[in-house]
């Protein structure tokens, strides 16, 4: 994936595509997209990215693709689709080695797995990207450790990282991919002042605490999950009722309907850093599905 990509968008004149440029003193908008699961997640990815982007006048997006593939992990092929749609970064989580050709695709630029597994796991948990309109993100992949493995703390492992992100740009945003809410919200605090956004992901149900903290960070628990709400966090609900009134195992399958397109959109000052808004973002799949 090259560094300087062009993001296509409709033009509001007609279908030619074009790249957002960002004019002076015009403060960055960033779009977060919630856990794309599986087909269906990508489906209204497709139907509806683009069209966000336009009205809410995106110029950057950051997408956690965890479960972007049958509902686990991400293949070379899906992340190509999901790039190709206008998302600068991938993000993952628990779910980043379930298929095997992630390694094909773990050490690009713009694909990130949690920074806390051990210095030798392959692939990297930051990044800087520079969008063609002249804007640097840095963007950082977290895992919580309660209810989850037990990988270096999350914690600490942002010191160094911000500060080496800090030496080019002071737009920084957080995917932490965690269980429990108290342990998202310890991230913001501990996070308050030192980064743009602290974005929860994992769960695939929304909180409702979106806010921008004390010294300026955008904080939210969860932003909720793109993919099938007629399920349970994605996965057909009658196999999830099956599995918790047997407590047999059963194999998972992605849910299909009731598509609902989830994330929030940051508002940042670009020569601060500092957040100045953030909104929930969801939408239901538009007109006819294919
Ligand atoms: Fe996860």
């Amino acid at each position: 994936m090259p560094k300087n990509r062009h993001k296509l968008r409709p033009s509001p004149t007609g279908d030619k595509a074009y790249a957002l440029p960002l004019h002076k003193g015009e403060k960055v908008r960033i779009l977060f997209v919630a856990d794309i699961i599986g087909k269906p997640g990508r489906e209204i990815m497709r139907n509806i990215l683009l069209k966000i982007m336009t009205e809410e006048n995106i110029q950057f997006v950051i997408a956690n693709c965890e479960n972007a593939a049958g509902g686990f992990g991400l293949t070379p092929n899906i992340s190509r689709e999901v790039f190709s749609e206008g998302v600068d970064v991938i993000t993952m989580g628990n779910h980043v080695w379930a298929r095997k050709e992630i390694s094909e695709i773990i050490e690009e630029e713009n694909i990130l797995r949690p920074a806390n597994f051990p210095p030798e796991v392959p692939g990297k948990g930051w990044t800087i990207v520079q969008a063609d309109n002249g804007i640097k993100v840095g963007v950082i992949n977290l895992m919580g450790r309660v209810y989850m493995s037990t990988l270096e703390c999350p914690f600490r492992a942002t010191d160094g990282i911000i500060e080496e992100i800090s030496k080019q740009t002071k737009i920084i945003v957080v995917d932490m991919h965690a269980e429990i809410t108290s342990e998202k919200v310890a991230m913001g605090w501990y996070l308050d002042g030192k980064v743009s956004a602290v974005i929860g992901t994992h769960t695939h149900v929304p909180t409702a605490d979106e806010r921008i903290l004390p010294q300026g960070t955008a904080y939210i628990t969860d932003v909720g999950m793109t993919g099938p709400r007629d399920s349970v966090i994605g996965v057909k609900k009658e196999i999830i009722l099956k599995r918790y009134l047997t407590q047999m195992p059963i194999r998972f399958e992605v849910a299909k309907d009731d598509l609902i397109f989830a994330g929030a959109v940051m508002e940042i000052d670009e020569k601060t850093g500092k957040a100045e808004s953030i909104k929930r973002i969801a939408k239901p799949f538009e007109g006819k599905r294919e």
